[in-house]
């Protein structure tokens, strides 16, 4: 992982680190289409690309795909990932094209709903197609009993997105075989390595992770293949 690279694209916690977690123990293989759903500044789609040698389709809707295509020149994978910039609500693709989803802190800004697996991203999937999407989440479900300290450091609409892996497990667990839900292991290392970049968002985040310490907030990773 180049640090200077890391340390100017990183949007939330290190990126880069979650999708080395989420990763760890599926088959990937060089030549496979996926697609990086939310790619941000692409991290997570170098990451794909120099780690398996995949074929990326590196999607973002707030991020230029020709801002990214200059980032993926730079680190030298250009050749391995086609960028974009797309809702993902609105996916320009066909049916069963991809053979893997990768999404890294990005699902919860659209996929927060009992539709959006089912009838967007799972037509788009080949069986067997192999799912991993990572997202800030709750250990449990705290709305409509916020603790006093956290009201001012939580965002209304953050929260919102902000679930517990009891609530997110019935979005998933039908359509996937070998289905896994878990909180991630790489929480504090990749919320250390955000904190400590000199980012004004990094910086504003340092209090809520601080007064939290470990009780309410964690990172959640679904894994399993399409029915
Ligand atoms: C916190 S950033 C994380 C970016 C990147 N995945 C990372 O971890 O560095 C959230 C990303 O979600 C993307 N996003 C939010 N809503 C989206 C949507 N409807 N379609 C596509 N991307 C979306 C934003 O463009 C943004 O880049």
């Amino acid at each position: 992982m180049d640090i200077k690279f890391l340390n100017e694209n990183m949007m939330g916690p290190n990126a880069w680190l979650i999708a080395e977690e989420l990763t760890a123990d599926l088959s990937l293989k060089k030549g496979m289409r996926v697609l990086d759903l939310g790619c941000g500044r692409g991290l997570t789609s170098v990451f794909l690309a120099e780690k398996f040698g995949v074929q990326v389709f590196a999607v973002d809707l707030w991020t230029s795909a020709t801002e990214n295509y200059e980032r993926f020149k730079q680190a030298g994978v250009s050749e391995l990932i086609v960028p974009l910039q797309f809702d993902a609500l609105q996916l320009p693709f066909a049916k069963g094209f991809f053979d893997a989803v990768v999404s890294v802190d990005s699902y919860h800004y659209f996929g927060n709903n009992d539709t959006y697996f089912e009838k967007v991203l799972k037509p788009i999937l080949k069986k067997d197609a192999i799912v991993a999407i990572a997202f800030p989440g709750m250990k449990y479900e705290v709305h409509g009993n916020i603790p006093e300290e956290m009201k001012p450091l939580w965002e209304a609409d953050a929260l919102e997105m902000w679930h517990s892996i009891d609530w997110w497990k019935p979005k998933f667990e039908t359509h996937l075989t070998e289905f896994k839900i878990s909180e991630m292991g790489c929480f504090d290392r990749a919320w250390n390595d955000w904190l400590s970049c000199d980012n004004p968002y990094a910086v504003e985040d340092r209090l809520m992770i601080k007064t939290d310490n470990g009780r309410f907030m964690n990172i959640i990773k679904i894994t399993g293949n399409i029915f």
